[in-house]
């Protein structure tokens, strides 16, 4: 096939996945035509928007028991508050959002399993023909509530596994057991087995680092071994939130300083393999630490057209890289989600990216933003 017409074929086959997943009878008429709304709407850069977003991140706790060392939750950085979302909010906010929602995460920073309630909250938004979707780290998951998880409905589980050994594992994830985490995995395929269950979709989700890059290539056998699914992502070293401290005040660092430490954490971190290396990095690694000049965007994000992230106190946040209370766009529990939606801040973020700018716009985190979780 000659390359125009199999770049033509391909973007047919995009296009025909986007239409599938967009008019899925699952979600029904009114859902299907908010999005099919705001897809228009973000490709033509509208600020205000009529659609809502089709995903919605609810952090339903940010405490943890992972201690991953690259992520900010296990480094102990306290950008809010901790604390678990009462049930009765978290039903409101899942009344509120059900007449457009499609997907609903029910995680954000911290670890999902560590609410008393999970179950009842997988059920409640499973409930409403909504896909719902959970990363975790499996800690705190039971053994013995497998079948339970299974029966919730839950659609899709990543298990963050980011090493296939004990010491690629400890090296990012250093508080617990490669071993103990498979067996948690391999009584979830079982359950499933057992009660014969299509969901949840399970998948490793594997960040690769400069401990683990000499196994990436081995995770479609293991995973397949184990009867799941996989997912390979570039890790975030989060460097902007170096010249910060735990407590997200700023540090007392010059730019020296602060590109020393971030070539250190690229010798630390940072897999050999430049096709495992987000091209951000590859310009800070090559040009001795310096960051590429502000406002250069190295990922297209679409992310305030089209989902929001509630964290557990009902702060809005703009997107999942977000980290500091200061960053917040708004409060569910104080304001409807529909106004904030379009409230200046928001509309600001949009035009952000959209490259119309305004004097008068507010400071948010879009606008000096790379890219997601950089
Ligand atoms: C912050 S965790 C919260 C959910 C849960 N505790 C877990 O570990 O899956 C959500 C996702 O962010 C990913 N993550 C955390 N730190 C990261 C980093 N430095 N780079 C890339 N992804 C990261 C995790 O692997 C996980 O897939
Ligand atoms: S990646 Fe997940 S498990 Fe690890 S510290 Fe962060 S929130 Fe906790």
């Amino acid at each position: 096939m000659t390359r125009p017409l199999a770049g033509a074929v391909r973007q047919l086959g995009h296009a025909a996945t986007a239409w599938r997943e967009l008019t899925d009878s699952r979600y029904g008429p009114g859902r299907v035509l908010n999005a099919v709304i705001a897809k228009t709407q973000a490709k033509i850069g509208m600020t205000y928007l009529f659609a809502m977003p089709g995903y919605i991140a609810i952090e339903v706790t940010n405490l943890c028991d992972g201690g991953c060392l690259l992520c900010p939750v296990g480094q102990g950085r306290r950008g809010r508050p901790f604390g678990r979302m009462p049930w009765d909010r978290f039903c409101r906010i899942v009344d509120e959002v059900t007449g457009y929602a499609r997907f609903v995460g029910l995680y954000n920073w911290g670890e999902p399993f560590l609410h008393l309630r999970i179950y009842d909250m997988i059920r409640h938004v499973t409930a409403r023909r909504i896909f719902t979707k959970l990363s975790s780290n499996l800690y705190a998951f039971r053994v013995e509530d497998a079948e339970e998880l299974v029966r919730t409905g839950l659609n899709d589980l990543a298990v963050s596994l980011h090493g296939l050994s004990e010491a690629s594992y400890r090296a990012y994830q250093p508080r617990h057991h490669f071993d103990e985490v498979i067996e948690k995995v391999k009584a979830l395929v079982v359950a499933k087995r057992r009660l014969g269950s299509q969901t949840p979709d399970i998948h490793l989700g594997f960040i690769v680092t400069r401990y683990n890059e000499h196994e990436a290539s081995a995770l479609p056998e293991f995973a397949d071994s184990l009867g799941v699914g996989y997912l390979l992502s570039e890790t975030s070293l989060n460097l902007r939130l170096l010249p910060y401290d735990r407590d997200m005040n700023r540090r007392d660092i010059d730019e020296a300083g602060l590109r020393e430490e971030r070539l250190s954490l690229i010798r630390q971190w940072l897999p050999q393999e430049d096709s495992y290396i987000s091209p951000y990095y590859r310009s800070v690694r090559d040009h001795g630490g310096e960051l590429p000049p502000a406002g250069q965007v190295w990922l297209k994000c679409l992310t305030p057209w089209n989902q929001v992230i509630i964290c557990w106190d009902g702060d809005v946040n703009l997107c999942c890289g977000s980290y500091d209370r200061r960053h917040s766009v708004g409060n569910v529990f104080e304001t409807p989600l529909r106004k904030i939606w379009n409230g200046p801040l928001y509309r600001a973020a949009r035009r952000a990216i959209a490259g119309r700018r305004r004097a008068s716009d507010i400071e948010v985190l879009c606008h000096e933003c790379p890219g997601m979780l950089l």
